[in-house]
């Protein structure tokens, strides 16, 4: 996600700006820049990469004068991460940052471009500073013009924008994207996308709601909603920068957790219409001549990879396989020119997915990343790109990438199933309706949260835990005992529940925990059977089910029945959860467990 700060007041603005990115930047950005406006001057200076290149930029700049600022750290959504593409962008006489998805852009390019805007860039955003402009020239009022600008985006925002026709004020605007403004006590106004930028500046703070926007001035702050002037609810700004930036949890895996589910609606953004699915990334003919797929990831991204291999060819009607990348490399694969060869990828960078890349390349297959990271190795390297848009993970036990990944593949097996005409009207309607619930559906609940927290004191021992699941909940057992293995060091396996009876139940005992993931909608009635078998046996069962199981020791009711792939996103936060807390009791650094890195750019 992006960082968003400003500034009015009196103080070095430059310094201000780049302070507040600083404290931003744990949000994973790649590129950076400012624009200030101080005594009719604007001046703007972007860079690609780390801070230190903005500060290199600025380093003779200064203001010495009342003056306002907005400044912006971008992880790419749309477009490469080029100065061209990094925020500000500038209009004739305006600049803007903004952090979200405009769903409705292109139709707002192509108008603006048909009465002669000429685009720099290839972002959503440069649409929002064009479309002010305009709309300026035919009202000649700046809070009206940005008033009609606002209502007419479609999609997520958090947008500041300054302009050489108003130079004493900052013009925001907030829905789906987070924002907060505030002061200090000499009055001096303050705005970020996270209150760590705001944190030992403001002292009072707005945490504005969707659908606010207004401006600031040195007079002060000045709230609208629906056009009407809506009271100012200021809270006292108090707390640290770390616990800022983690929101409040105590972990950054615990605060990705909560993410997704904000995350996958900007996954979800601009490619799930109401009738259809849409990649901007794809071309048209980006299937033909394509008769199977081929997936190749890592730990995790390979969970994924598996799962989706069920939609693939469940959706699609397109044969698809999935191999481990350390595997592929060295079994001397055979590898068609008709396999579109997708490789998954949270960092961009894993060493033996990058080089399964390179081989299938080298026998000259049509190649997609799915990938959270843009210009990473990965991505530069394949012919097309999807990216999950799930913003930084820091958490080194992957989870809103996992889910994002999901997301995408789904959406992907639905678009090819398009193409294919492998999908019925009315099934595609059910399925986007599905896709649609998922942010809801993975919202953690209190509730829920505390009864895992309370059971995971009984899952700190044993001899070792079996996570099973049957069909596409197999690679989510996979996910989920991988999980558990790496922030609790708890031996966990992911096994396919009819599997257990051929070898793996001789472990049966008391001692043997096993997690059991028992969707309605899935073969319920084949996973309870070995669920019954196991419990048979003595194991001790903590069953995950829409429907009550008597025979679990602990069972954990879902909520969210009415698709497949809604059991398996809420089962996913359950799995996920659940091993936060074994390892919070097991006292162990659950972002950064022992051993492990975020990204294996090594053999
Ligand atoms: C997942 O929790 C782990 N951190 C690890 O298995 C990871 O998924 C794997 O190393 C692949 O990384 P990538 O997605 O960045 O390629």
């Amino acid at each position: 996600m992006c960082g968003i700060v400003g500034y009015i007041g009196k103080d070095a603005i430059k310094d201000i700006l780049v302070d507040g990115l600083r404290e931003l930047e744990y949000r994973g950005y790649d590129s950076a820049g400012i624009a200030i406006l101080e005594e009719d001057e604007i001046q703007s200076f972007k860079a690609i990469g780390k801070l230190k290149n903005l500060e290199e930029k600025t380093k003779d700049f200064s203001t010495h004068h009342f003056g306002l600022g907005i400044g912006h750290t971008r992880w790419a959504t749309h477009g490469k991460p080029t100065e061209l593409n990094a925020h500000p962008h500038l209009g004739e006489f305006s600049y803007v940052v903004h952090n979200g998805i405009i769903e409705n852009y292109q139709e707002l390019k192509k108008e603006l471009q048909a009465s002669g805007v000429h685009f720099l860039s290839q972002t959503d955003t440069e649409v929002i500073v064009h479309l002010f402009e305009k709309n300026y020239k035919e009202i000649n009022d700046p809070m009206a013009a940005f008033e009609k600008t606002v209502e007419t985006l479609e999609g997520a925002y958090a947008i500041l924008l300054i302009t050489k026709a108003d130079p004493q004020k900052i013009y925001f605007a907030k829905n789906g994207s987070p924002m907060i403004v505030g002061n200090d006590a000499k009055g001096d106004i303050y705005f970020g996308s996270s209150d760590a930028a705001l944190i030992g500046k403001a002292t009072e703070v707005i945490y504005l709601a969707d659908g606010d926007y207004g401006y600031t001035s040195a007079d002060g702050i000045f709230l609208y909603h629906d056009k009407e002037k809506k009271g100012l609810n200021k809270k006292p700004l108090i707390g640290d920068k770390v616990s800022a930036q983690k929101n409040g949890h105590r972990f950054f895996m615990e605060k990705e957790i909560y993410e997704q589910s904000e995350v996958l609606g900007d996954t979800i953004m601009g490619r799930v219409l109401d009738d259809q699915i849409k990649f901007d990334e794809l071309d048209a003919n980006f299937f033909d001549g394509i008769s199977e797929i081929k997936i190749c990831a890592c730990g995790t991204s390979y969970n994924s990879g598996l799962a989706c291999s069920y939609l693939f060819e469940r959706q699609a009607k397109i044969k698809s396989s999935v191999e481990i990348a350390s595997e592929f490399r060295y079994k001397e694969p055979l590898m068609s020119k008709d396999t579109l060869f997708v490789v998954i990828s949270q960092s961009g960078e894993t060493a033996d997915t990058l080089e399964a890349l390179k081989m299938a390349k080298k026998a000259g297959l049509k190649t997609l990343a799915i990938c959270n990271v843009d210009n990473s190795s990965i991505v530069r390297l394949s012919d097309y790109t999807l990216l999950t848009r799930a913003g930084i993970e820091k958490g080194v036990a992957s989870t809103k990438a996992f889910a994002t990944q999901v997301m995408v593949m789904w959406m992907l097996s639905l678009y090819i199933a398009q193409h294919k005409k492998t999908i019925s009207e009315k099934a595609l309607q059910d399925e986007i309706d599905a896709i649609r619930h998922i942010p809801t559906t993975v919202m953690v609940e209190d509730a829920l949260h505390e009864k895992i927290k309370r059971l995971s004191k009984r899952y700190l021992h044993g001899h070792g835990f079996f996570f099973i699941g049957r069909d596409l909940f197999f690679p989510l057992a996979l996910e989920g005992a991988l999980k558990l293995k790496e922030i609790s060091y708890l031996h966990a396996e992911g096994y396919p529940a009819g599997e257990m009876k051929h070898g793996p139940i001789a472990l049966a005992d008391s001692e043997l925990f096993t997690i059991a993931l028992m969707p309605k909608n899935v073969h319920y009635d084949k996973i309870k059977s070995n669920v019954e078998e196991l419990s048979a046996r003595d194991s001790t069962i903590l069953a995950i089910s829409p429907l009550a199981f008597d025979l679990a020791d602990d069972f954990i009711k879902t909520q969210h029945d009415n698709h497949p792939m809604s059991e398996f996103f809420e089962m996913m936060v359950i799995t996920q959860i659940l091993a936060l807390e074994i390892s919070v009791r097991l006292g162990n650094d659950v972002d950064m467990p022992r051993n492990l890195a975020k990204s294996v750019t090594v053999e």
